[in-house]
């Protein structure tokens, strides 16, 4: 007889977060007085800017303690529409926007209000680690297609045709990506758009939390803005999180058709109920405060990047191209698979790799089984200059005692 459990069967289709498991696993290595660089987390490590701190301060002492708007406050709804107009060139009325307790939060409640089973959502791989969960959360049917490290881990055009079946509901689109740093060029992205244009019952969901971190010459496009005919179809998403370096404040955002946004209102009006008010006042400062600090932190992450990838790119068997943007870096360790650690372990996997690289040098990256696409794993250099520098000797030591 099978034993009854208190848990759902939906939640054995899912997983806990892997990037956070790795996190959490380094934290405690830490604790036991291990000396970790942990290259996992996916969280810039710049502190929030005062002024933002301080319109939550100010809020709290106005008294601003209490519910808002199920989705919003029309302050923070006015801020947003601002930016998408002065940013991307998208032009929304508050209906149309939706204000969620992070970008993750307003995944899930588009794909809770969206998908029926059956429903299939086309996911490029590598992906961030929640589209596939949230989607089979909502009961929904992810659909991978690679974007491998050849394509600059971009996904094709064609390979977006033949994915498309009656039953695609969404594309979910993210660019800068978490985890490889590919973003795309607006030809690029036309390329896409133009075979969405063609199928129109498909909606796309573009994650452009990493928006703002982009480097060298590359200039930010979302799919909305190079393709205005897909307008009445795109949830455009962004957040606090990793331009303001506001990850603990979980303030994330849309807009779209409104027929979607007030379903999405529906949802959230029965878990969460509304984003923090305070954190929602800190938001309305970030999205229409200074914005010049933002630049001058992606120098500092652009020279990380280039630092990292140099690094890499010197270990025996690992092979690391330069991304475009977020703070990710997705080196391939396929040089590598089939080699024997110190330990006398043969690496097999990605897992082996990064399993014995914390093992054997105390550095944490995350391997890219959890991205859906291996050989590979996913540094993040939202870290000093100096752990890189030490995690990178580490790196290049460890692949070449190798054998
Ligand atoms: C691609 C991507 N989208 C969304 C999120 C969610 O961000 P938030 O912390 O606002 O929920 C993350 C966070 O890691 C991310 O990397």
């Amino acid at each position: 007889m099978t034993e009854r459990t208190i848990l759902a069967q939906s939640l054995s289709r899912i997983k806990p977060s892997p990037t956070m498991a790795v996190t959490q696993k380094a934290r405690e290595l830490s604790a036991n007085g291990i000396d970790i660089i942990s290259l996992g987390a996916g969280e810039p490590d710049f502190d929030t800017p005062d002024n933002i701190k301080n319109a939550a301060i100010e809020a709290i002492r106005r008294g601003e303690t209490k519910y808002t708007n199920v989705d919003g406050m029309p302050e923070i709804k006015q801020a947003i529409c601002e930016k998408f107009n002065r940013e991307n060139e998208l032009t929304y009325e508050t209906a149309q926007v939706s204000v969620a307790p992070g970008g993750k939060a307003i995944i899930y409640n588009a794909m809770m209000a969206t998908l029926d089973p059956g429903d299939e959502v086309i996911i490029p791989r590598p992906y961030w680690v929640s589209y596939p969960d949230i989607v089979l959360l909502a009961g929904g049917s992810p659909v991978f297609v690679n974007a491998t490290l050849k394509q600059g881990f971009r996904l094709q055009p064609e390979e977006l045709e033949q994915a498309i079946t009656k039953k695609t509901k969404w594309l979910i689109f993210n660019s800068p990506s978490n985890p490889s740093g590919a973003a795309y060029r607006r030809e690029q992205l036309k390329m896409l758009t133009d075979v969405l244009i063609r199928h129109p019952h498909v909606w796309v969901l573009s994650d452009d939390m990493y928006e703002h971190l982009v480097y060298d010459d590359f200039v930010f496009v979302t799919p909305a803005q190079v393709e205005p005919g897909l307008i009445d179809r795109t949830l455009t998403m962004n957040g606090v999180s990793k331009a303001y370096a506001m990850t603990g404040w979980r303030i994330g955002y849309a807009a779209g058709p409104k027929n979607l946004i007030k379903a999405m209102a529906k949802v959230q009006s029965q878990s969460t109920s509304n984003p923090s008010t305070i954190s929602q006042w800190a938001a309305v400062e970030a999205l229409n405060g200074p914005q010049d600090f933002i630049a001058d932190r992606a120098r500092v992450f652009k020279e990380r990047r280039d630092l990292i990838v140099s690094l890499l790119n010197h270990a025996k068997g690992l092979q690391c191209p330069i991304p475009e943007g977020a703070f990710y870096v997705y080196p391939s360790c396929a040089g590598v698979i089939g080699k024997t650690a110190p330990s006398g372990k043969v690496i097999e996997t990605d897992g082996d790799f990064a399993a014995e690289l914390l093992d054997a040098e105390a550095v944490s990256v995350v391997h890219g089984e959890a991205f859906g696409l291996s050989p590979f794993f996913r540094i993040s250099y939202a870290t000093s200059t100096e752990a890189l520098l030490e995690a990178g000797q580490r790196i290049q030591r460890f692949c070449a005692g190798l054998t």
